[in-house]
């Protein structure tokens, strides 16, 4: 039996070998197509020669130098990389090495913030149901995953949540798009009012929605809005494109399609691609200076944050997306696996939505079509569906707690940014076998 205390303990995972492209291979030599990336990380798909060339020639050269000590060149052209990236107002980057360190990054660094300025009583956040932000302590506290939260929940710092932007679910009739996304937004006003302006430290939010809710893609006008009023309120914004961002969703960072930007953004996943632990924290000029010119140090940082071997994978991926104009082949493969989706599961029983963006797509599953009623949870709809893939040889993203972070089931698609058209075809076509096997079987 194996000695890791897995995610699932118990339960016995395929052992990954080789990859290659799109493509993971296990020690049996089944081959499986990676239709979500894992979970939305390898952008690049695997084992490009490039990203290995570059992390070899860094610790050909030095592998590790500490951030007391040192920078390193490949942080350096990194943060240059994605600060050339990014809209003016966000001005530099705070490197550490996933996406819960980065989001724990940016709260903590709101609250400092504050802190700096003389406003100490700003220490609440506000953030949305049906959120994800990763499992640190802060990160868990703003997320809604209520399985998650169940056990530490005495631990958690102060946070409150409003609705997210769930037009499938929360739309009224009558009601478009527009109007229900501005009344939605309008719930952080009255939550910044109930809790005291002067309190509030920042609103946190994933730009689109990711594991928990099944890609919520917000609706025309929504971050306008809401970022009115945290510039009403002074509340600052923190978006957390951890998943969605490093142009999954066809552009850099998903926010540039909303026309606002955030005070902070953290990212992650996509930024290394997989090829190294990575994420970083993009921090406007502001929050920067304040802490700069007031204590002078933000009191917080990792042993591993700016790793240079980690830098130069995250810089070689983010190169190769840039030079091998990959998002041109995000939206197009993107609108691809759109209509292949639409035409394999349309007129399925079960389909409840299609939804998302670029190459970042959410299929909600319903037990009726007409009244959206969940499967019954206890069936574990999720589990099944896994199952079912990878059996297949297709690696997909399932998930459950989507309707109302219990019950509701979703899939969460993700692949790589050099898939091709006859892929997103056959990507659908097993993503529908394993659904349809899977409800036979439950
Ligand atoms: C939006 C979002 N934030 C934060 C995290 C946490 O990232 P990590 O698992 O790298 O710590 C995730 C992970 O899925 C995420 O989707």
């Amino acid at each position: 039996m194996s000695q890791i205390f897995s995610r699932s303990p118990g339960s016995a995972l395929p052992i990954a070998v080789n990859g290659d492209g799109i493509f993971i291979e296990d020690a049996s030599g089944k081959r499986y197509m990676d239709a979500s990336g894992g979970a939305a990380v390898s952008c690049l798909g695997h084992s490009d020669p490039d990203v290995i060339a570059a992390i070899k020639d860094q610790v050909d050269r030095i592998a590790f130098a500490h951030t007391s000590f040192f920078s390193s060149p490949p942080a350096e052209q990194l943060a240059d990389l994605l600060i050339d990236a990014a809209p003016p107002g966000l001005e530099m980057v705070y490197f550490v090495s996933g996406g819960s360190e980065a989001v724990e990054a940016a709260v903590l660094m709101a609250r400092q913030y504050y802190v700096e300025r003389g406003e100490t009583e700003r220490s609440h956040y506000i953030a949305r149901n049906l959120s994800y932000h990763g499992n640190t302590l802060a990160a868990l506290s703003i997320g809604a995953s209520r399985n998650r939260r169940a056990a530490v929940e005495p631990l958690l710092m102060p946070a409150s949540h409003i609705a997210p932007c769930y037009p499938y679910r929360d739309r009224q009739t009558g009601e478009s798009d527009r109007e229900y996304g501005l009344r939605v937004a309008d719930e952080l006003e009255a939550e910044i009012l109930r809790v005291g302006p002067e309190r509030v430290c920042a609103f946190v939010a994933e730009t689109v929605g990711g594991a928990t809710s099944g890609v919520l893609v917000p609706t025309p006008g929504y971050f306008v809005r809401i970022r009115e009023i945290c510039d009403k309120y002074d509340v600052l914004l923190i978006l957390d494109e951890v998943m969605c961002g490093m142009g999954r969703t066809g552009t850099t960072f998903a926010f540039e399609q909303e026309g606002i930007a955030p005070d902070m953004v953290t990212v992650a996943k996509g930024l290394g691609g997989g090829y190294q632990p990575i994420g970083a924290a993009l921090v406007s000029d502001k929050i920067f200076t304040a802490i700069r010119d007031g204590s002078g140090a933000f009191h917080h940082s990792h042993t591993y944050m700016g790793h240079p071997t980690a830098c130069a994978a995250a810089l070689a991926v983010q190169r190769a997306i840039r030079d091998r104009n990959l998002l041109d082949n995000v939206r197009v493969q993107g609108e691809a696996l759109f209509r292949a989706l639409t035409e394999r599961l349309g007129n399925q029983p079960y389909l409840g939505d299609i939804r998302g963006r670029g190459l970042f797509w959410g299929i909600e599953l319903v037990a009726d079509r007409v009244s959206r009623e969940p499967f019954d949870a206890a069936l574990r709809l999720d589990k099944a569906i896994m199952a079912e893939a990878m059996a297949r040889g297709l690696i997909c993203y399932p998930g459950q707690g989507t309707a109302d972070g219990v019950g509701g089931n979703h899939v969460m698609l993700a692949p790589p940014f050099i898939v091709t058209g006859d892929q997103v075809v056959e990507i659908a076509s097993r993503v529908g076998d394993a659904i349809e096997a899977a409800i036979e079987k439950v």
